[in-house]
């Protein structure tokens, strides 16, 4: 009789690089969560996911990829789509910038001349692309964009009723800006209403892989590389991605562009969303925050990822 030698089931080389990086800063223990939405405060800071979806659909994943948190201000990348295709380039653009600012992503200030804010990844700025979700009354428009969101997840998503309360309770200096914007025609009258939606849009809850799926869907020019789905027309997808990589990661964007040279936003509860071009969408939940506002472990893994794998969109060099 011959016994057969055990030999290892072999792992993917994408998978064998996931489980190298998730392990390499799963004790990084810096940043800490943020608290000024009290939903957000009771969140686990010990939580990492990481998740790779590729343009043929393939999935890798390490870590709490399965955990659930609300999307926040990755949700403003969405949403930007959609109000394009509801009204097209020019009339956005009329009524949001596309300039980067130097200022905090909930400061209120609009544009000196223009009285537009600067770009829709900044609050001000993410609701006024939300103020322009077609739809009659709050219902409609609230379904139109959650049936938007899951032609990225590929699957029904929900609202998180407890963040979105939390939200709306002390988002006063949401409230704000949206009425300085009214006061300067940026907005229409349905003020109260497209505050709620942008709370809820800030509230939706996904995972890593949801994250990573929408991140592919924009890697693919558009379209859900699991489904099949076109999830906004390809031609908006340039314009999502311009300023994504421009605004997408508050005031370390620019260092983020030229260390990291990939569009990518990250949000308050800690999820990190990068696009790979024609490639591959990454996905990267982990609450502790730096000071401005990005996930510590987040940062750290894209910055490895890309550095190791040349990830950057201007990189000369040629690399697997
Ligand atoms: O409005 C807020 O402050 C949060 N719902 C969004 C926070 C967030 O992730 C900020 N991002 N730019």
């Amino acid at each position: 009789m011959t016994i057969e030698p055990i030999t290892a089931p072999d792992v993917h080389p994408i998978q064998e690089v996931l489980n190298q990086v998730h392990e390499k800063y799963r004790s990084l223990n810096l940043g800490t969560p943020a608290t000024y939405i009290p939903e957000l405060a009771k969140t686990d800071p010990k939580l990492f996911g990481i998740c790779i979806v590729t343009v043929d659909g393939e999935q890798f994943s390490v870590g709490d990829a399965e955990q659930l948190f609300t999307i926040q201000s990755i949700s403003k990348v969405f949403v930007h789509g959609l109000a394009l295709e509801d009204h097209g380039r020019e009339q956005v653009l009329s009524k949001v910038g596309v300039e980067p600012t130097g200022d905090a992503f909930n400061a209120i200030v609009l544009d000196e001349q223009s009285k537009r804010p600067y770009n829709p990844m900044v609050n001000a700025g993410a609701i006024a692309t939300t103020s322009l979700i077609k739809g009659q009354g709050a219902s409609e428009r609230l379904n139109r964009m959650l049936a938007m969101f899951e032609r990225y997840i590929g699957h029904e998503s929900y609202i998180d009723m407890p963040t979105f309360m939390s939200e709306r309770t002390t988002g006063f200096r949401n409230r704000a800006m949206a009425y300085l914007m009214r006061n300067f025609g940026m907005i229409d009258d349905r003020i109260d209403e497209s505050l709620d939606l942008y709370f809820q849009q800030c509230s939706l809850m996904v995972n890593c892989c949801d994250l990573a799926t929408m991140a592919a869907t924009l890697a693919n020019q558009g379209k859900n590389p699991r489904t099949g789905v076109q999830a906004v027309p390809s031609c908006y997808v340039r314009d999502m991605l311009s300023v994504m990589y421009m605004c997408g990661m508050y005031n370390y964007s620019g260092e983020w562009a030229y260390r990291v040279g990939l569009p990518a936003k990250s949000g308050v509860s800690g999820g990190l969303m990068v696009v790979v071009p024609g490639r591959l969408g990454l996905g990267i939940f982990s609450p502790p925050l730096d000071e401005r506002g990005n996930s510590v472990r987040g940062v750290k893994v894209c910055e490895d990822l890309s550095e190791q794998f040349g990830l950057h969109l201007f990189e000369c060099e040629e690399r697997s």
